[in-house]
Protein backbone atom coordinates (compact mmCIF):
# COMPACT_ATOMS: atom_id res chain seq x y z
CA UNK A 1 0.00 0.00 0.00
CA UNK A 2 1.18 3.65 -0.77
CA UNK A 3 2.48 5.76 1.78
CA UNK A 4 0.85 8.81 1.33
CA UNK A 5 -2.83 7.68 0.11
CA UNK A 6 -5.29 9.95 -1.04
CA UNK A 7 -9.34 9.58 -0.26
CA UNK A 8 -11.06 8.99 -2.93
CA UNK A 9 -13.37 11.75 -4.50
CA UNK A 10 -16.82 12.24 -2.88
CA UNK A 11 -18.47 12.52 -6.46
CA UNK A 12 -18.95 10.85 -9.17
CA UNK A 13 -18.71 12.21 -13.16
CA UNK A 14 -21.66 12.92 -15.89
CA UNK A 15 -20.34 15.54 -18.06
CA UNK A 16 -16.88 15.79 -19.23
CA UNK A 17 -14.78 18.20 -20.54
CA UNK A 18 -11.84 17.23 -22.73
CA UNK A 19 -8.07 18.86 -22.45
CA UNK A 20 -5.63 18.28 -24.97
CA UNK A 21 -2.07 17.19 -24.32
CA UNK A 22 0.11 19.02 -27.37
CA UNK A 23 3.73 17.45 -27.68
CA UNK A 24 6.38 18.79 -25.95
CA UNK A 25 7.67 20.07 -29.46
CA UNK A 26 4.79 22.35 -29.76
CA UNK A 27 4.45 23.46 -26.03
CA UNK A 28 8.45 24.64 -26.55
CA UNK A 29 7.34 26.62 -29.99
CA UNK A 30 3.90 27.99 -28.04
CA UNK A 31 5.94 29.51 -25.24
CA UNK A 32 8.21 30.95 -27.34
CA UNK A 33 5.34 32.61 -29.31
CA UNK A 34 3.89 33.60 -26.01
CA UNK A 35 7.26 35.85 -24.76
CA UNK A 36 7.48 32.98 -22.31
CA UNK A 37 4.44 34.58 -20.46
CA UNK A 38 2.29 32.29 -19.49
CA UNK A 39 -0.81 34.48 -19.02
CA UNK A 40 -0.49 34.77 -22.85
CA UNK A 41 -1.05 31.18 -23.43
CA UNK A 42 -4.70 29.98 -25.16
CA UNK A 43 -6.57 28.14 -22.00
CA UNK A 44 -6.69 25.34 -25.23
CA UNK A 45 -3.68 24.67 -25.19
CA UNK A 46 -2.94 23.85 -21.57
CA UNK A 47 -3.55 20.50 -19.99
CA UNK A 48 -4.02 20.84 -16.83
CA UNK A 49 -4.03 24.51 -16.07
CA UNK A 50 -3.24 25.72 -12.33
CA UNK A 51 -3.32 29.26 -12.37
CA UNK A 52 -5.81 29.97 -10.05
CA UNK A 53 -9.06 28.57 -8.01
CA UNK A 54 -11.16 31.75 -8.69
CA UNK A 55 -14.21 30.91 -11.23
CA UNK A 56 -12.81 27.93 -12.05
CA UNK A 57 -14.83 25.48 -9.90
CA UNK A 58 -16.90 22.50 -11.72
CA UNK A 59 -21.09 23.10 -10.65
CA UNK A 60 -22.65 20.80 -9.47
CA UNK A 61 -25.82 18.89 -11.27
CA UNK A 62 -27.99 20.68 -8.56
CA UNK A 63 -26.57 23.79 -9.08
CA UNK A 64 -26.87 23.29 -13.66
CA UNK A 65 -30.93 22.24 -12.41
CA UNK A 66 -30.94 25.42 -10.51
CA UNK A 67 -29.74 27.82 -13.39
CA UNK A 68 -33.00 26.88 -15.18
CA UNK A 69 -34.96 28.71 -12.29
CA UNK A 70 -32.96 32.06 -12.56
CA UNK A 71 -35.52 34.65 -12.40
CA UNK A 72 -34.34 37.39 -14.74
CA UNK A 73 -36.21 40.22 -13.15
CA UNK A 74 -34.94 43.68 -13.45
CA UNK A 75 -36.18 44.75 -9.25
CA UNK A 76 -37.44 41.94 -6.91
CA UNK A 77 -35.98 38.75 -8.73
CA UNK A 78 -37.14 35.40 -6.55
CA UNK A 79 -33.73 34.14 -7.18
CA UNK A 80 -32.36 37.11 -5.60
CA UNK A 81 -34.31 36.39 -2.25
CA UNK A 82 -33.08 32.67 -2.33
CA UNK A 83 -29.80 33.82 -2.41
CA UNK A 84 -30.06 36.61 0.24
CA UNK A 85 -31.68 33.69 2.13
CA UNK A 86 -28.46 31.78 2.15
CA UNK A 87 -26.11 34.71 2.66
CA UNK A 88 -28.62 36.07 5.69
CA UNK A 89 -28.52 31.99 7.33
CA UNK A 90 -24.77 32.00 7.03
CA UNK A 91 -23.40 35.25 8.05
CA UNK A 92 -26.62 36.00 10.34
CA UNK A 93 -26.47 40.06 8.83
CA UNK A 94 -29.43 41.59 7.67
CA UNK A 95 -28.81 43.35 4.20
CA UNK A 96 -27.15 41.46 1.32
CA UNK A 97 -25.46 42.88 -1.69
CA UNK A 98 -24.75 41.30 -4.45
CA UNK A 99 -21.80 42.53 -6.98
CA UNK A 100 -20.39 40.38 -9.98
CA UNK A 101 -17.01 40.05 -7.88
CA UNK A 102 -15.01 40.37 -5.34
CA UNK A 103 -12.84 43.55 -6.43
CA UNK A 104 -16.13 45.47 -6.90
CA UNK A 105 -17.14 44.61 -2.94
CA UNK A 106 -13.74 46.21 -2.07
CA UNK A 107 -14.42 49.19 -4.43
CA UNK A 108 -17.10 49.85 -2.71
CA UNK A 109 -16.51 49.47 0.76
CA UNK A 110 -13.16 51.70 0.48
CA UNK A 111 -15.35 53.90 -1.47
CA UNK A 112 -17.67 54.36 1.29
CA UNK A 113 -16.78 52.94 4.37
CA UNK A 114 -12.89 54.74 4.57
CA UNK A 115 -11.99 58.27 4.34
CA UNK A 116 -8.68 59.48 2.16
CA UNK A 117 -5.53 59.25 4.17
CA UNK A 118 -6.96 56.15 6.82
CA UNK A 119 -5.39 53.16 7.35
CA UNK A 120 -6.59 49.84 6.62
CA UNK A 121 -5.49 47.10 8.77
CA UNK A 122 -5.13 43.00 7.53
CA UNK A 123 -3.56 40.03 8.33
CA UNK A 124 -2.21 39.99 4.84
CA UNK A 125 -4.30 42.35 1.62
CA UNK A 126 -5.12 40.20 -1.54
CA UNK A 127 -3.74 42.06 -4.40
CA UNK A 128 -7.14 43.56 -5.68
CA UNK A 129 -7.85 44.56 -2.00
CA UNK A 130 -4.60 46.91 -1.46
CA UNK A 131 -4.68 48.09 -5.00
CA UNK A 132 -8.62 49.25 -4.18
CA UNK A 133 -7.57 50.77 -0.87
CA UNK A 134 -4.91 52.49 -2.35
CA UNK A 135 -6.91 53.78 -5.34
CA UNK A 136 -9.32 55.03 -3.05
CA UNK A 137 -6.57 57.46 -1.50
CA UNK A 138 -6.19 54.53 1.57
CA UNK A 139 -3.06 52.80 3.29
CA UNK A 140 -3.59 49.49 3.42
CA UNK A 141 -0.98 47.83 6.30
CA UNK A 142 -0.39 44.22 6.61
CA UNK A 143 -0.22 42.98 10.28
CA UNK A 144 0.50 38.83 9.96
CA UNK A 145 1.30 37.04 12.95
CA UNK A 146 5.55 36.51 13.13
CA UNK A 147 4.63 32.47 12.41
CA UNK A 148 3.67 33.03 9.04
CA UNK A 149 7.57 33.74 8.17
CA UNK A 150 8.58 30.18 9.78
CA UNK A 151 9.63 27.56 7.50
CA UNK A 152 7.66 25.40 10.46
CA UNK A 153 4.65 23.55 9.55
CA UNK A 154 2.68 25.15 12.56
CA UNK A 155 -0.66 26.16 12.49
CA UNK A 156 -2.86 28.72 11.99
CA UNK A 157 -0.05 30.66 9.97
CA UNK A 158 -2.68 32.84 8.67
CA UNK A 159 -3.20 34.54 11.82
CA UNK A 160 -3.23 38.53 12.37
CA UNK A 161 -0.55 39.80 15.02
CA UNK A 162 -2.81 41.26 17.34
CA UNK A 163 0.16 42.24 19.55
CA UNK A 164 0.87 44.43 16.72
CA UNK A 165 -2.60 45.21 16.14
CA UNK A 166 -2.68 46.92 19.60
CA UNK A 167 0.40 48.63 19.27
CA UNK A 168 -0.32 50.21 15.97
CA UNK A 169 -4.26 51.52 17.27
CA UNK A 170 -2.40 53.11 19.94
CA UNK A 171 0.18 54.70 17.89
CA UNK A 172 -1.76 55.99 14.68
CA UNK A 173 -5.21 56.46 16.87
CA UNK A 174 -8.36 55.10 15.98
CA UNK A 175 -9.89 57.93 14.32
CA UNK A 176 -6.82 57.32 11.30
CA UNK A 177 -8.15 53.86 10.99
CA UNK A 178 -11.15 52.60 8.56
CA UNK A 179 -11.50 49.34 9.78
CA UNK A 180 -9.79 46.20 10.63
CA UNK A 181 -9.80 43.38 7.99
CA UNK A 182 -9.41 39.56 8.51
CA UNK A 183 -8.80 37.55 4.96
CA UNK A 184 -9.76 33.75 5.38
CA UNK A 185 -8.20 32.15 4.29
CA UNK A 186 -5.06 34.14 4.16
CA UNK A 187 -3.84 33.96 0.20
CA UNK A 188 -1.33 36.22 0.33
CA UNK A 189 0.07 34.28 3.02
CA UNK A 190 0.15 30.69 1.38
CA UNK A 191 -3.64 30.07 1.67
CA UNK A 192 -2.94 29.46 5.79
CA UNK A 193 -6.01 29.75 8.00
CA UNK A 194 -6.88 31.74 10.74
CA UNK A 195 -7.58 30.24 14.26
CA UNK A 196 -11.12 31.50 15.86
CA UNK A 197 -9.32 32.35 19.11
CA UNK A 198 -7.06 34.93 16.96
CA UNK A 199 -10.87 36.26 14.99
CA UNK A 200 -12.20 36.73 18.59
CA UNK A 201 -9.27 38.75 19.61
CA UNK A 202 -9.26 40.67 17.33
CA UNK A 203 -13.04 41.28 16.94
CA UNK A 204 -12.49 42.11 20.77
CA UNK A 205 -9.58 44.72 20.26
CA UNK A 206 -12.05 46.08 17.33
CA UNK A 207 -14.59 46.56 19.43
CA UNK A 208 -12.84 48.32 22.70
CA UNK A 209 -11.52 50.84 20.19
CA UNK A 210 -14.33 51.31 17.92
CA UNK A 211 -13.25 50.16 14.80
CA UNK A 212 -14.85 48.28 12.04
CA UNK A 213 -14.11 44.88 11.74
CA UNK A 214 -14.78 42.86 7.89
CA UNK A 215 -14.11 39.68 6.41
CA UNK A 216 -12.59 39.70 3.17
CA UNK A 217 -13.75 35.97 2.76
CA UNK A 218 -13.41 34.33 -0.38
CA UNK A 219 -12.25 30.79 0.96
CA UNK A 220 -14.63 30.78 4.32
CA UNK A 221 -15.33 27.22 4.05
CA UNK A 222 -11.95 25.82 3.93
CA UNK A 223 -10.74 28.16 6.76
CA UNK A 224 -13.55 27.15 9.30
CA UNK A 225 -12.43 22.91 8.05
CA UNK A 226 -8.95 24.12 9.29
CA UNK A 227 -10.30 25.39 12.65
CA UNK A 228 -12.36 21.84 13.08
CA UNK A 229 -9.46 19.82 12.39
CA UNK A 230 -6.40 21.82 14.35
CA UNK A 231 -8.05 24.25 16.86
CA UNK A 232 -8.99 22.73 20.50
CA UNK A 233 -13.00 22.59 21.06
CA UNK A 234 -14.37 22.28 17.38
CA UNK A 235 -14.06 18.86 16.32
CA UNK A 236 -17.63 18.15 17.24
CA UNK A 237 -19.12 21.50 15.56
CA UNK A 238 -20.77 21.13 12.31
CA UNK A 239 -18.50 23.66 9.00
CA UNK A 240 -21.45 25.77 9.42
CA UNK A 241 -21.98 26.64 13.58
CA UNK A 242 -18.36 27.40 12.83
CA UNK A 243 -18.99 29.97 9.85
CA UNK A 244 -21.50 31.24 12.11
CA UNK A 245 -19.62 31.45 15.23
CA UNK A 246 -16.97 33.01 12.85
CA UNK A 247 -18.76 35.50 11.51
CA UNK A 248 -20.79 36.70 14.43
CA UNK A 249 -17.59 38.53 15.38
CA UNK A 250 -17.67 40.93 12.91
CA UNK A 251 -19.62 44.01 10.96
CA UNK A 252 -19.67 42.59 7.78
CA UNK A 253 -17.85 40.47 5.55
CA UNK A 254 -16.94 41.15 1.51
CA UNK A 255 -16.83 37.86 -0.37
CA UNK A 256 -15.63 36.80 -4.06
CA UNK A 257 -18.01 34.61 -4.49
CA UNK A 258 -15.87 32.80 -7.48
CA UNK A 259 -14.13 30.38 -4.81
CA UNK A 260 -15.88 29.34 -1.94
CA UNK A 261 -19.68 30.00 -3.39
CA UNK A 262 -18.33 26.79 -5.98
CA UNK A 263 -19.47 29.52 -9.15
CA UNK A 264 -17.84 30.86 -11.44
CA UNK A 265 -18.79 34.63 -11.29
CA UNK A 266 -19.97 36.27 -8.33
CA UNK A 267 -19.97 38.18 -5.00
CA UNK A 268 -21.25 40.13 -2.35
CA UNK A 269 -20.90 42.15 0.60
CA UNK A 270 -23.33 41.73 3.82
CA UNK A 271 -23.52 44.04 7.13
CA UNK A 272 -26.15 45.16 10.17
CA UNK A 273 -25.90 48.93 9.16
CA UNK A 274 -28.58 50.39 7.48
CA UNK A 275 -26.91 53.81 7.00
CA UNK A 276 -23.51 51.99 5.43
CA UNK A 277 -26.02 49.42 3.19
CA UNK A 278 -27.58 53.12 1.83
CA UNK A 279 -24.56 54.47 0.32
CA UNK A 280 -23.29 50.60 -0.76
CA UNK A 281 -25.91 50.58 -2.79
CA UNK A 282 -26.50 53.90 -4.22
CA UNK A 283 -22.84 53.19 -5.18
CA UNK A 284 -23.82 49.68 -6.58
CA UNK A 285 -26.62 51.03 -9.18
CA UNK A 286 -24.00 53.34 -10.46
CA UNK A 287 -21.50 50.68 -11.34
CA UNK A 288 -23.06 47.37 -10.97
CA UNK A 289 -26.99 47.25 -11.38
CA UNK A 290 -30.22 47.35 -9.23
CA UNK A 291 -29.57 46.00 -5.68
CA UNK A 292 -31.19 42.77 -6.10
CA UNK A 293 -29.07 41.35 -9.14
CA UNK A 294 -25.36 43.48 -8.77
CA UNK A 295 -24.12 43.04 -12.05
CA UNK A 296 -25.48 39.24 -11.73
CA UNK A 297 -28.19 37.30 -13.80
CA UNK A 298 -30.56 35.49 -11.88
CA UNK A 299 -29.37 32.31 -12.84
CA UNK A 300 -25.74 33.36 -11.22
CA UNK A 301 -27.82 33.75 -7.91
CA UNK A 302 -29.76 30.60 -8.15
CA UNK A 303 -26.45 28.83 -8.51
CA UNK A 304 -24.62 31.12 -5.92
CA UNK A 305 -27.72 30.11 -3.10
CA UNK A 306 -26.64 26.41 -3.84
CA UNK A 307 -23.10 26.63 -4.20
CA UNK A 308 -22.76 28.56 -0.91
CA UNK A 309 -24.98 25.64 0.87
CA UNK A 310 -22.92 22.63 -1.17
CA UNK A 311 -19.40 24.41 0.14
CA UNK A 312 -20.56 23.35 3.75
CA UNK A 313 -20.71 19.83 3.25
CA UNK A 314 -17.60 17.93 5.03
CA UNK A 315 -17.14 15.31 2.83
CA UNK A 316 -16.54 18.08 -0.28
CA UNK A 317 -14.33 20.02 2.59
CA UNK A 318 -12.23 16.83 3.56
CA UNK A 319 -11.38 15.94 0.71
CA UNK A 320 -10.68 18.88 -1.26
CA UNK A 321 -8.21 19.64 1.74
CA UNK A 322 -6.81 16.67 1.62
CA UNK A 323 -6.32 16.58 -1.92
CA UNK A 324 -4.51 20.04 -1.13
CA UNK A 325 -2.50 17.88 1.18
CA UNK A 326 -1.49 14.95 -1.36
CA UNK A 327 -0.62 17.27 -3.59
CA UNK A 328 1.85 18.47 -1.75
CA UNK A 329 3.67 15.38 -0.45
CA UNK A 330 3.67 14.42 -3.68
CA UNK A 331 5.22 17.32 -4.78
CA UNK A 332 7.69 16.97 -2.05
CA UNK A 333 8.63 13.76 -2.73
CA UNK A 334 9.73 14.28 -6.08
CA UNK A 335 12.21 16.58 -4.36
CA UNK A 336 10.66 20.23 -5.10
CA UNK A 337 10.68 22.09 -1.34
CA UNK A 338 7.38 23.81 -0.92
CA UNK A 339 5.96 26.16 2.24
CA UNK A 340 4.68 23.79 4.76
CA UNK A 341 1.77 23.14 5.62
CA UNK A 342 0.17 23.16 2.65
CA UNK A 343 -2.80 25.40 2.86
CA UNK A 344 -6.80 25.45 1.44
CA UNK A 345 -6.41 25.98 -2.03
CA UNK A 346 -3.33 25.88 -3.56
CA UNK A 347 0.81 24.32 -3.50
CA UNK A 348 3.37 26.86 -2.93
CA UNK A 349 6.87 25.72 -4.83
CA UNK A 350 9.91 27.65 -2.65
CA UNK A 351 11.80 27.76 -6.56
CA UNK A 352 14.42 30.21 -4.94
CA UNK A 353 15.69 26.98 -3.00
CA UNK A 354 15.00 25.06 -5.75
CA UNK A 355 17.15 26.70 -8.44
CA UNK A 356 19.70 28.51 -6.21
CA UNK A 357 21.78 28.81 -9.50
CA UNK A 358 19.29 31.91 -10.77
CA UNK A 359 19.44 34.96 -9.24
CA UNK A 360 16.14 36.80 -8.12
CA UNK A 361 16.82 39.00 -10.88
CA UNK A 362 16.72 36.08 -13.09
CA UNK A 363 13.38 35.28 -11.73
CA UNK A 364 13.61 31.69 -10.68
CA UNK A 365 9.88 30.80 -10.35
CA UNK A 366 9.21 32.12 -13.53
CA UNK A 367 11.69 29.78 -15.02
CA UNK A 368 10.33 27.03 -13.19
CA UNK A 369 6.44 27.64 -14.15
CA UNK A 370 7.88 27.75 -17.57
CA UNK A 371 9.17 24.38 -17.08
CA UNK A 372 6.15 22.94 -15.74
CA UNK A 373 4.31 23.88 -18.94
CA UNK A 374 7.27 22.86 -21.31
CA UNK A 375 7.81 19.49 -19.52
CA UNK A 376 4.30 18.73 -18.79
CA UNK A 377 1.52 21.32 -20.28
CA UNK A 378 0.48 22.97 -16.67
CA UNK A 379 -0.26 26.22 -15.99
CA UNK A 380 0.69 27.70 -12.68
CA UNK A 381 2.06 31.01 -11.50
CA UNK A 382 4.78 33.10 -10.24
CA UNK A 383 4.68 34.51 -6.82
CA UNK A 384 8.18 36.35 -6.98
CA UNK A 385 10.28 39.12 -7.92
CA UNK A 386 8.20 38.71 -11.31
CA UNK A 387 4.80 39.59 -10.04
CA UNK A 388 6.49 41.83 -7.16
CA UNK A 389 9.57 43.06 -8.19
CA UNK A 390 10.63 46.01 -10.04
CA UNK A 391 12.31 49.25 -10.26
CA UNK A 392 11.91 52.00 -7.65
CA UNK A 393 10.91 54.98 -9.18
CA UNK A 394 12.92 56.87 -6.37
CA UNK A 395 16.10 55.22 -6.73
CA UNK A 396 16.05 53.59 -10.17
CA UNK A 397 16.94 50.79 -8.03
CA UNK A 398 15.90 47.31 -8.82
CA UNK A 399 14.17 45.58 -5.83
CA UNK A 400 12.93 41.96 -5.71
CA UNK A 401 10.13 40.13 -3.81
CA UNK A 402 11.07 38.19 -0.31
CA UNK A 403 10.40 34.78 -1.85
CA UNK A 404 10.36 32.94 -5.14
CA UNK A 405 7.44 30.80 -4.85
CA UNK A 406 5.26 28.89 -7.29
CA UNK A 407 1.59 28.63 -6.95
CA UNK A 408 0.04 25.80 -8.35
CA UNK A 409 -3.98 26.50 -7.55
CA UNK A 410 -6.48 23.63 -7.33
CA UNK A 411 -9.61 24.37 -9.23
CA UNK A 412 -12.22 22.90 -6.77
CA UNK A 413 -13.70 19.64 -8.43
CA UNK A 414 -12.22 19.52 -11.48
CA UNK A 415 -8.99 17.39 -11.61
CA UNK A 416 -8.84 13.94 -10.44
CA UNK A 417 -5.98 12.23 -8.55
CA UNK A 418 -4.72 11.42 -11.63
CA UNK A 419 -3.65 14.90 -12.64
CA UNK A 420 -1.92 15.04 -9.54
CA UNK A 421 -0.18 12.38 -9.87
CA UNK A 422 0.36 13.26 -13.49
CA UNK A 423 1.99 16.94 -12.52
CA UNK A 424 3.66 14.90 -10.15
CA UNK A 425 5.86 12.80 -12.15
CA UNK A 426 6.48 16.07 -14.59
CA UNK A 427 7.98 18.00 -11.22
CA UNK A 428 10.44 14.22 -10.27
CA UNK A 429 11.37 14.86 -14.42
CA UNK A 430 12.55 18.78 -13.92
CA UNK A 431 14.20 17.95 -10.44
CA UNK A 432 16.57 15.87 -12.24
CA UNK A 433 18.00 18.48 -14.67
CA UNK A 434 17.13 21.38 -12.37
CA UNK A 435 20.66 22.61 -12.87
CA UNK A 436 20.23 23.57 -16.88
CA UNK A 437 17.12 25.34 -15.89
CA UNK A 438 17.82 28.75 -17.44
CA UNK A 439 17.20 32.12 -15.95
CA UNK A 440 14.58 35.08 -18.07
CA UNK A 441 14.92 38.41 -18.98
CA UNK A 442 11.69 41.12 -19.47
CA UNK A 443 12.26 42.28 -22.75
CA UNK A 444 9.42 44.74 -22.58
CA UNK A 445 7.17 45.89 -20.07
CA UNK A 446 4.29 47.87 -18.42
CA UNK A 447 4.24 50.26 -15.55
CA UNK A 448 1.53 48.21 -13.44
CA UNK A 449 1.33 44.37 -12.91
CA UNK A 450 3.76 43.87 -15.33
CA UNK A 451 3.83 40.50 -15.29
CA UNK A 452 0.41 39.86 -16.96
CA UNK A 453 1.43 41.39 -19.84
CA UNK A 454 5.17 42.10 -20.63
CA UNK A 455 7.55 39.72 -22.61
CA UNK A 456 10.17 37.67 -21.49
CA UNK A 457 13.44 36.03 -23.07
CA UNK A 458 15.72 32.88 -22.15
CA UNK A 459 18.78 34.64 -20.22
CA UNK A 460 21.67 32.79 -20.12
CA UNK A 461 22.03 32.24 -15.54
CA UNK A 462 25.93 31.62 -16.43
CA UNK A 463 25.96 34.76 -18.57
CA UNK A 464 24.76 37.27 -16.76
CA UNK A 465 27.28 36.28 -13.40
CA UNK A 466 30.33 36.12 -15.43
CA UNK A 467 29.14 39.43 -16.76
CA UNK A 468 28.50 40.65 -13.35
CA UNK A 469 31.78 39.33 -11.78
N1 LIG B 1 -9.88 38.52 -1.86
C1 LIG B 1 -9.13 37.40 -1.92
C2 LIG B 1 -8.61 36.79 -0.64
C3 LIG B 1 -8.84 36.81 -3.17
O1 LIG B 1 -8.11 35.69 -3.22
C4 LIG B 1 -9.37 37.40 -4.34
C5 LIG B 1 -9.09 36.82 -5.66
C6 LIG B 1 -10.14 38.57 -4.22
C7 LIG B 1 -10.37 39.10 -2.95
C8 LIG B 1 -10.70 39.28 -5.42
O2 LIG B 1 -11.79 38.62 -5.88
O3 LIG B 1 -11.15 37.92 -8.20
O4 LIG B 1 -13.53 37.88 -7.42
O5 LIG B 1 -12.41 40.04 -7.84
N2 LIG B 1 -8.21 35.95 -5.88
C9 LIG B 1 -7.90 35.28 -7.15
C10 LIG B 1 -6.66 34.42 -7.01
C11 LIG B 1 -7.88 36.17 -8.34
O6 LIG B 1 -6.22 33.87 -8.06
O7 LIG B 1 -6.15 34.25 -5.92
P1 LIG B 1 -12.24 38.62 -7.43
Amino acid sequence: MRKNRQPAEPYKIKSVEAIKLRSKHERERLIAEARYNLFKLDAEDIYIDLLTDSGTSAMSNRQWAALMLGDESYAGATSFRKFENVVRGLFGKQFVIPCHQGRVAENLVFSNLMKRGQYVLNNTHFDTTRGNCLHKGGIPVDLPCSESKSDEALPFKGNMDTGQLEAFIKEHGAEQIAMVIMTVTNNSAGGQPVSMANVRVTSEICRRHGLLFYFDCARFAENCYFIKRDEPGYAGRSIREIATEMFSYCDGAMMSAKKDGLANIGGFITLDDETAYGLLTQHLILIEGFPTYGGLAGRDLEILAVGLEEVLEFDYLDFRIEQVRYFGERIKEAGMPIIEPTGGHAVFVDAGRLLPHIPAARFPGHSLAVEFYVEGGVRTVEIGSLMFGGVDAKTGKEFHASRELVRMCLPRRVYTNSHIDYIADAAERIVTRKQELKGYKIVRSSQFLRHFTCDLAVCDTQLVESRRG
